[in-house]
């Protein structure tokens, strides 16, 4: 089994493309880009922007060029339930118990994030560490299927997810969904180790072999052979699939006056994705609840 590498996931782009960026408007140059991009999502589900003809940018051109580019590939859909297309990932002080992951300076370990794209955009990187890592939803299942393949089937049994902390509640409190799922031929992934394991409660404890199941999942995941290791620095963007990668990040650390600060989008693809009913009621129910409060309120 082999990791994605650098060289598969890169878009380079044409110099006219920066001079959108004041707009965010679209122009040829970005329509090139955008398409760019979408090729790389289909295959291998990462695409790289490196950043360095956008670094003299100020952040809010380059910020309008981000979400100008993201509009291109599709809509932007609220974050939270505040509407947000557009959120701020940087650490946050207060109680981490109280916060989200990407409000942290910890690690993440690799999962999905709702909707079917996610892009980030770096405005300033770590003074230390922070280095994002990816890894294709099929290098996970094929290893899992080499080393412990009685464990396969599991994942594609329906899975409990606690999403009570990204503000759902009620009925919409507790999803069900797969992990892995195969529609029309192609491999689909979801993966968020916190909603998985803390669904498991006294009424419905997670069984011994869903438990190693997640603990497989997850040291497959933290295998450096399989991961692609990238370092964003000012300007770059990556935009993930996120029915076939699964990405994290390492801790990092921030110097005081330039803390590690991304924007991340999220996309519902002008090209609907190609999955299974289950994967498509797990998105639609957050999503539409962001949207549903958002417009209410
Ligand atoms: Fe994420």
């Amino acid at each position: 089994m082999t990791g994605l590498r650098y060289e598969q996931c890169v878009c380079e782009f044409d110099d006219a493309a920066v001079d959108s960026a004041p707009s965010g408007t679209s122009s040829a140059a970005m329509d090139a880009l955008a398409a760019a991009i979408e090729a790389r999502l289909a295959v291998p589900g990462l695409a790289i922007v490196p950043g360095n003809k956008l670094q003299e940018l100020s952040d809010r051109d380059l910020s309008a060029w981000f979400k100008g580019l993201a509009c291109l590939l599709g809509t932007l859909v609220p974050q939270n339930l505040a509407g947000e297309t557009l959120v701020e990932i940087a650490a946050q002080a207060g109680d981490a118990k109280s916060l989200r992951g990407y409000q942290t300076s910890e690690s993440m370990l690799l999962h999905s994030d709702a909707s079917d794209v996610a892009a980030l955009l770096c405005l300033s990187p770590a003074e230390q560490g922070g280095i994002n890592l990816f890894v294709q939803a099929r290098t996970v299942h094929d290893e899992i299927a080499a080393i412990r393949p009685e464990l396969v089937g599991e994942y594609f049994e329906p899975w409990r997810w606690n999403v009570l902390n990204l503000g759902l509640t009620g009925s919409n409190a507790e999803l069900i969904s797969p992990i892995f799922s195969v529609h029309a031929g192609k491999l689909s992934c979801r993966y968020g180790s916190y909603f998985l394991r803390s669904a498991g409660n006294e009424a419905h404890p997670l069984t011994p072999l869903q438990l190693e199941a997640l603990d497989v999942f997850e040291a497959v995941t933290r295998r450096q052979d399989l991961l692609l290791r990238y370092r964003l620095r000012r300007g770059d963007s990556v935009w993930m699939n996120n029915y076939t990668l699964l990405h994290g990040r390492e801790a990092f650390q921030d110097a005081g006056a330039t803390p590690r600060r991304y924007q991340r989008c999220w996309i519902r693809s002008r090209t609907p994705p190609n999955v299974g009913a289950s994967f498509a009621v797990f998105d639609a129910t957050i999503l539409a609840h962001y949207a549903e409060k958002w417009q209410a309120d």
